[in-house]
């Protein structure tokens, strides 16, 4: 007898769900989402998704939805081991046949939780991705900041990097942008005073989302901001 025939193998869509408001959301991504029997998100080890609450009105009950659990962050920088068993969760899925979406808040390619996963399945599996609208665009678009222009360059780093490398690479740097501050906030803050640079520059945040602020940052005088927010330095 020949053996069965397996079904092909399902395809890993990543999709990225924007910064918060549910109306940033593409017109693709939108389909992908609702068009795979499996919907995947990241998830804190209690507590509901952010990627899955943007998107929430538009699930369907008959799709199999998967929590990949992570620890919340800020922290250190998650096990390697965390996203292994992500990825072999999805594979499980994928195995079946059935398309995966796995959702991403913001753009999946900008800091997305979604790299690694991808990263381990990308070689066996077929993948796409549906590009979002990031947290670089909505910040910028909350302050009215233009990001560059003209022959201008744009620095992005994270807030997490040791204090002296990220003031090595805002020395340098044109306009910038600063993510992840979170419990980085008053070291940022501190190296763009010693460089001369606080003024003008702005804190944003929430982009997109009801509760948005944007503040100058040599305004805010708390030492830590919250997990979604951002730093614009605007160009000399
Ligand atoms: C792990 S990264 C994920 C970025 C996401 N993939 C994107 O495209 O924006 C998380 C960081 O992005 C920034 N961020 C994400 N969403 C934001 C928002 N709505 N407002 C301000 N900052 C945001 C914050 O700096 C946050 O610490």
């Amino acid at each position: 007898m020949p053996p069965p025939i397996e079904p092909p193998a399902g395809r890993l869509i990543g999709i990225g769900v924007g910064p918060g408001d549910p109306e940033l959301l593409t017109l693709k991504g939108l389909r992908a989402m609702r068009a795979a029997p499996v919907v995947a998100y990241p998830a804190p080890l209690e507590g509901a998704s952010f990627a899955r609450t943007i998107v929430a009105q538009w699930l369907d009950a008959g799709q199999r939805e998967i929590a990949l659990r992570f620890p919340t962050r800020p922290g250190p920088p998650l096990p390697e081991m965390l996203y292994d068993a992500a990825a072999t969760t999805l594979a499980a899925a994928l195995d079946t046949g059935a398309d995966v979406a796995l959702l991403c808040q913001g753009d999946p390619l900008f800091y997305g939780s979604f790299i690694p996963i991808w990263a381990r399945l990308a070689g066996s599996y077929r993948t796409e991705i549906v590009p979002g609208v990031s947290s670089l665009s909505a910040g910028a678009a909350a302050a009215r900041f233009a990001l560059v222009r003209g022959d201008a360059t744009l620095c992005v780093v994270p807030a997490t990097l040791p204090e002296a490398q990220l003031e090595a690479r805002l020395v340098t740097a044109e306009s910038a942008v600063v993510v992840k501050l979170g419990r980085h906030l008053a070291t940022v803050r501190a190296i763009l005073l010693r460089l001369g640079r606080l003024d003008g520059a702005l804190c944003v945040e929430r982009a997109s989302l009801p509760d948005e602020r944007v503040l100058p940052l040599a305004a805010v005088t708390a030492d830590v901001a919250p997990y979604f927010s951002l730093a614009l330095v605007p160009h000399r």
